[in-house]
């Protein structure tokens, strides 16, 4: 019997005790009616790379997906024993289970009456298959990693007090580093890619939603009561309600009709309401934390999503033996889900800033000892290695790489806008010339667009763009560049005068 299979069947096993629910969970039949239980998984995937997520979902999974027109999120079905696998997949964020869809809702005119429907909707609901799919689910959620609050102002002092002492300097400002980072991770990648609404039915309305039920269960030493929230996202141009007064209404229903207790912060289940024009769909969030944060632990000022290192990766659909290189690796989240991902390569990350290539270094080593504390063994080790080096002089051989895959600088928060332009042509000249002519391929993600075209166009003889796909990275409309390496054989500028120096051929 397989791992997941295993997995999945003891928590089969998992007593569906409800009792607090006045819903069927409670009549949630013996195991074998759970073991055929299907249901549709949503899953938000980084904006452009849907298709992507959905080949990748009927690759590992058998299902084909609908892609959703609410930009970002993929459906698909799968019975129960899959649910595990569900967690495995490398190109989706978020999951939830879908409790109900309406694809063509019929909004009231005013905004009473449309928020009257959605207090009645609560109890119309199909819940039953959902909750028992979220209960199963609890054993494969990651729980969300705590972040500390950093006070800016106090690390620094530390950071000067301690010149002195090494050890603890480097420590503050690891951690220092790192909290920020993360929150700036959270910043720049994290924004709603669409003009979308969020909110979570709100401190204030719980009070109004309070039930007697609450104080009393306390008393009688009755079983917990499942403590839950409501998220709205809405987009859409034409509604006469806010995303805000959806979840307050939306979620003050489900609180009666569940008996639950509304808690933003520390809740057990996590109602969703994605409203997208007039597309409607409820369901219930299976993960805590995007699922994203998996290979990271050192973050950068940019540090890119696993979810779209893994996206650009497909992209150039490594082979075998491959030798795939990050020029600019950053904190190395593309390499590093590359090694993880396609173990029969092998992968080079480089970064010109020594503190990127020390992250990278560091993220590589905390994956092996989650590996190796997940497997209990010493693992392997991960082929992947690091170092420093500039893009436009790499001390590799000509025509030795299969693939590149990179995330340049932006010009806004890394580097500036004036300086790509002399870096993007250098970077494609020096990529041209370490790419296997005729094979090779490159997958460049870059926000200057402008840039990019000029200095791509320059180069149209070494260079053919295949395709781009349209990212949005923390409200940034970029994109990404997947090149083939047309068969020419590079020749280096000073080659072409006559006069190339023995010492800098390669
Ligand atoms: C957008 S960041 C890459 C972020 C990375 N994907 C991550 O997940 O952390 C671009 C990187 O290019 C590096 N870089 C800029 N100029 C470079 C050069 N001439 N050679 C090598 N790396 C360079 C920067 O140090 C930076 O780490």
């Amino acid at each position: 019997m397989s791992d997941v299979q295993e997995a999945t069947n003891q928590l089969l096993d998992v007593n569906l005790r409800e009792n607090q629910m006045s819903v069927q969970v409670t009549e949630s039949g013996p195991r074998s009616e759970s073991e055929h239980l299907q249901v549709t998984i949503g899953a938000t995937v980084p904006t452009g790379f849907e298709q992507t997520a959905a080949d990748e979902v009927r690759e590992k999974l058998g299902s084909s997906c609908k892609i959703s027109k609410d930009r970002g999120k993929i459906y698909f079905d799968i019975s129960v024993d899959s649910l595990a696998q569900v967690h495995c997949l490398r190109s989706v964020d978020n999951l939830f289970v879908v409790v109900q869809e309406f694809k063509d809702y019929q909004f009231k005119e005013t905004k009473e009456e449309v928020l009257k429907d959605f207090e009645e909707l609560a109890g119309k609901l199909p819940w039953s298959d959902p909750l028992k799919i979220w209960k199963i689910n609890t054993c494969f959620k990651k729980k969300k990693t705590k972040r500390r609050k950093i006070n800016p102002n106090s690390s620094k002092q530390k950071i000067d007090n301690g010149r002195g002492d090494t050890t603890v300097e480097k420590d503050v400002k690891k951690e220092f580093t790192n909290s920020v980072s993360d929150s700036q991770i959270l910043d720049c990648y994290e924004n709603p890619t669409i003009k979308e609404e969020v909110s979570t039915l709100i401190g204030d309305d719980l009070t109004s939603c309070k039930d007697e039920t609450e104080e009393n269960s306390k008393e009688e030493g009755d079983p917990e009561v499942l403590k839950f929230r409501v998220t709205c996202n809405r987009a859409g141009e034409k509604h006469c309600f806010s995303s805000n007064e959806a979840a307050r209404d939306f979620g003050g229903a489900v609180q009666d009709y569940f008996k639950w207790k509304a808690d933003m912060t520390n809740f057990d289940v996590e109602v969703l309401l994605n409203i997208h024009d007039n597309e409607i769909v409820v369901g219930i969030a299976l993960t805590e934390e995007s699922l994203h944060r998996r290979n990271i632990t050192h973050f950068g000022p940019t540090t890119l999503r696993s979810t779209l290192a893994y996206g650009m990766l497909r992209l150039c659909a490594p082979q075998p033996t491959d030798i795939i290189v990050d020029p600019m690796c950053g904190t190395g989240a593309i390499p590093i889900e590359g090694a993880t991902e396609w173990s029969n390569c092998y992968h080079i990350a480089g970064d010109n800033n020594p503190l990127a290539v020390n992250r990278a270094a560091n993220n590589i080593s905390s994956l092996l000892t989650k590996i190796q504390v997940k497997e209990g063994k010493l693992s392997l080790g991960l082929p992947i290695d690091t170092i420093q080096w500039d893009i436009c002089n790499l001390p590799l051989r000509t025509g030795s790489i299969d693939i590149i895959v990179t995330d340049m600088p932006f010009g806004k928060r890394m580097g500036s806008k004036k300086r790509n332009w002399n870096l993007y042509p250098a970077c494609l000249r020096e990529m041209s010339r370490v790419c296997r002519p005729g094979t090779g391929r490159a997958v460049l993600l870059t926000q200057d667009k402008k840039c990019f075209a000029k200095a791509l166009s320059g180069m149209g003889h070494l260079w053919r763009k295949v395709h781009t796909v349209w990212v949005n990275i923390g409200g940034l409309h970029a994109a990404v560049y997947l090149l083939k390496r047309t068969p020419q054989s590079f020749v280096h500028p000073s080659e072409q005068d006559g006069e190339r120096c023995p010492c800098t051929q390669r």
